[in-house]
């Protein structure tokens, strides 16, 4: 009986394999049919991108004529509509077209900064923020949007770092397949599925001192390492259907141009059959880098790496085709480009449903939405301190200053790269507050600096005063949404205008302060974060950010997310994340610092070791940071098997207690070291997390299996490989409070 189930059971399956298979069978004949009756400037159309952000008679007559496969930056869904009936119905090939947009972190609905998502430790809620986004915009008839960001970003300066997961590879990846899963849904085909776009690829967030697209210089080996992961998962792992380049060059090739990542390590090793798309103009500033001579020869640069659409430089359209004819690009380069293009025009069942339906557009703020938006927010808070526990305010607190100049600052709490959001629907913390505490609570609103720059101290006074009639004060401050972002690097990360010297102000009535920093990244506030009785970090939190806060300040939810990137005293400290490659001089933190050495000290290296005299030793936060309402006590740390083979599974346990009167969430995050290596190890990784909720008393046993192949990493002869010997695993509740255990590898 059992064996006739299986075998029923086999040909399920083997017919559903059947299936699909013979659907992209078909799929790939429907392709090469069309490829077939197409010309050569039919063919490279498809790989023209066009900006439609005002659309006019020239770009109705390119898309009749075929010249055009894909257009950004129209949103509306009457206008697409209009654009793809020209597409179908008047060009000659009748291929749909499909439309992209930047869906950063939300369309309608706005969700935390991506960087504030990976705060959370929680793939589910990034999961979710991305379908909803997929969702409302799909409805508008986007089909394909230019996220996740999954640039490894170790420089706060770099404005882009608001748009990544921060820091660290694992994290990255983590985040990175989860929002592309959501994007994409079960089905691309699905009318509310779009494509996801990983980008950008790569090296873009090593940026030269954070500025903008500065050159990086970052060795294959380290892009194996480091940089590629995320990327690999997101197309192993989570299909993403296409690919970004990166305006930078690495090693002195431009990333548009890059044969060796785009064809060799791309399509030949990773296997990917989605498309590569450039970024804005990419091919076209290569002329700008000195790359290339003139546009011609960036055309045939990119062509010949493996670039399929050009975004907007028009390299393409306009030089590709004598191109071919020269002999300088063979007509199978465009060719594989084509099949590549228009398969992704068949996974998003373009050529079945081409149009958006026009009475779709409901779903836009749903009230599920938002509430998924207020749970994001929530879990991207980060407790950074709470002198003897003020958070949450108790119901001792009747009188509430709330000062500063983000607490009503509807279009700022979104954050960058939002298109579509709009400030009418955001509700701020000042507003929140009133609506779900103001019954109880007496709060007096002092704005006094009008925006985030803003340095005029006069109504400073008045302030001062709110404070002093108050129990306790709320002062709101950060960055504005435009201080983040593209081409918003920041050489100084103190608080800007007068935010400073208003905390100051402020500390000296002696009232509580409770400081709310929304910004788009690391701020080097150690001072303001001295004159605080508790600060929460909370990032540029999106459309529901203001019910979130007022929500844990008061206690009905408790803060839980972790720092996904270190915080830095100085920003001359900066690189500084937690995974450094081991030196041979590490700091022993007993070392003179700038004040004790003394007069006339004689110059000698002996005993010296590597950190700064004057900014100490650590970081202000480290990476995993984040406090709770709650205490957590780790114990027990047990490896019921320490001596593994490379095939082999490592279990670890380790007990988590909540040790506080509330429940809480804690994020066990798991670290693994090399002990030695072939090449030197990072001082310590992070392989696994998990967020686990406990009420006050309570304890668990947390349990991870760590396969020994995930400690593998590229050597020397550029192999990936797990080497023999010894290494620490280490759990904790931050990447340095952590309880370690040795085991070994055979
Ligand atoms: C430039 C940005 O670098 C990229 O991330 C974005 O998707 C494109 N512009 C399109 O807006």
């Amino acid at each position: 009986m059992k064996k006739l189930a299986l075998r029923i059971y086999s040909l399920f399956v083997f017919c559903g394999m059947f299936g699909y298979l013979s659907a992209q069978h078909n799929i790939e004949n429907r392709i090469e049919n069309m490829l077939s009756k197409m010309s050569l400037r039919q063919k490279i159309g498809q790989m023209n991108q066009v900006n439609a952000r005002k659309p006019d008679e020239r770009l109705y007559q390119q898309i009749r004529d075929g010249e055009v496969g894909s257009i950004l930056n129209a949103e509306d869904p009457a206008l697409l509509n209009q654009l793809q009936k020209i597409a179908v119905d008047e060009s000659r090939s009748g291929i749909p077209l499909v439309f992209a947009r930047d869906v950063i972190h939300g369309f309608k609905t706005i969700f935390p900064i991506p960087l504030g998502q990976a705060a959370s430790f929680n793939p589910q809620i990034v999961e979710e923020s991305s379908r909803i986004a997929a969702i409302e915009a799909s409805e508008n008839g986007i089909r394909w949007t230019f996220a996740p960001m999954m640039d490894i970003s170790r420089d706060p300066r770099w404005g882009r770092i608001a748009e990544s997961f921060g820091e660290d590879t694992y994290l990255s990846e983590a985040m990175s397949v989860a929002m592309v899963k959501g994007f994409q849904g079960n089905d691309l085909s699905n009318p509310s599925s779009i494509a996801a776009c990983a980008k950008h690829f790569i090296g873009y967030g090593a940026a030269e001192g954070g500025r903008d697209y500065n050159i990086s210089n970052i060795p294959e080996r380290q892009l194996r390492n480091i940089y590629l992961p995320p990327f690999e998962a997101a197309i192993k792992d989570a299909d993403c259907a296409t690919i970004m380049t990166s305006f930078n060059s690495n090693n002195g090739i431009p990333l548009s141009a890059n044969k060796f990542l785009l064809t060799d390590l791309l399509r030949n090793e990773w296997k990917f059959d989605g498309v590569v798309v450039s970024d804005w103009a990419s091919i076209g500033i290569m002329t700008t880098q000195g790359f290339c001579e003139d546009k011609k020869d960036a055309a045939r640069k990119a062509a010949n790496a493996g670039m399929e659409i050009d975004m907007v430089s028009e390299c393409f359209i306009n030089n590709l085709e004598q191109l071919v004819k020269d002999g300088s690009v063979s007509e199978k380069t465009i060719d594989d480009a084509v099949k590549n293009i228009l398969r992704l025009k068949y996974r998003l069942g373009l050529f079945d449903r081409p149009y958006t339906d026009l009475n779709l557009q409901s779903k836009k703020y749903a009230i599920n939405h938002l509430h998924a938006a207020k749970k994001a927010a929530e879990e991207s808070f980060i407790l950074l301190k709470n002198k003897n526990d003020i958070l949450p305010l108790g119901n001792n607190i009747k009188t509430v200053a709330i000062i500063g100049p983000m607490a009503d600052a509807p279009h700022d709490q979104m954050g960058t790269w939002c298109f579509d959001g709009e400030k009418e629907y955001t509700q701020t913390p000042l507003n929140a507050l009133k609506k779900q505490f103001g019954k109880n609570v007496n709060f007096i609103y002092e704005q006094t600096l009008a925006f985030s720059r803003d340095k005029d101290t006069s109504k400073f006074v008045k302030a001062v005063e709110a404070a002093k009639k108050s129990d306790a004060v709320l002062l709101f401050i950060g960055e504005e949404s435009i201080l983040s972002g593209e081409a918003h690097s920041l050489a100084d990360l103190n608080l800007v205008g007068a935010q400073s010297e208003l905390i100051s102000e402020l500390s000296k009535t002696s009232k509580p302060i409770i400081t709310i920093v929304m910004a788009g990244r690391p701020l080097t506030i150690e001072k303001e974060i001295s004159l605080s009785d508790a600060v929460l970090y909370a990032w540029h939190p999106g459309t529901m950010g203001g019910p979130a806060i007022a929500d844990v300040l008061f206690g009905k939810s408790c803060p839980g997310g972790k720092l996904p990137v270190t915080f830095p005293r100085y920003v001359g400290q900066i690189p500084l994340y937690y995974n450094y490659e081991r030196i041979g001089r590490p700091a022993n933190k007993k070392e003179v610092l700038l004040n004790d050495i003394p007069l006339e000290a004689k110059q000698s290296s002996l005993g010296n070791t590597s950190y700064y005299l004057d900014a100490g030793f650590d970081a202000l936060f480290a990476f995993g940071y984040g406090l709770s309402y709650t205490t957590f006590e780790y114990s027990n740390l047990t490896l019921p098997k320490k001596n593994l083979s490379k095939d082999d599974v490592l279990r670890i346990n380790v007990t988590l207690k909540n040790t506080g009167k509330r429940e809480g969430c804690e994020v066990v995050q798991l670290y693994t070291s090399d002990i030695t290596a072939s090449i030197a190890p990072p001082v310590k990784e992070l392989k696994d997390f998990k967020r686990v909720t406990l009420k006050p008393g309570e304890q668990q046993i947390v349990t991870f299996d760590l396969p020994i192949q995930k400690l593998a990493f590229w050597n020397y002869e550029m192999n990936k490989v797990v080497e023999s010997g010894k290494f620490d695993v280490m759990v904790g509740g931050n990447s340095v409070d952590l309880l370690k255990m040795r085991f070994t590898v055979d």
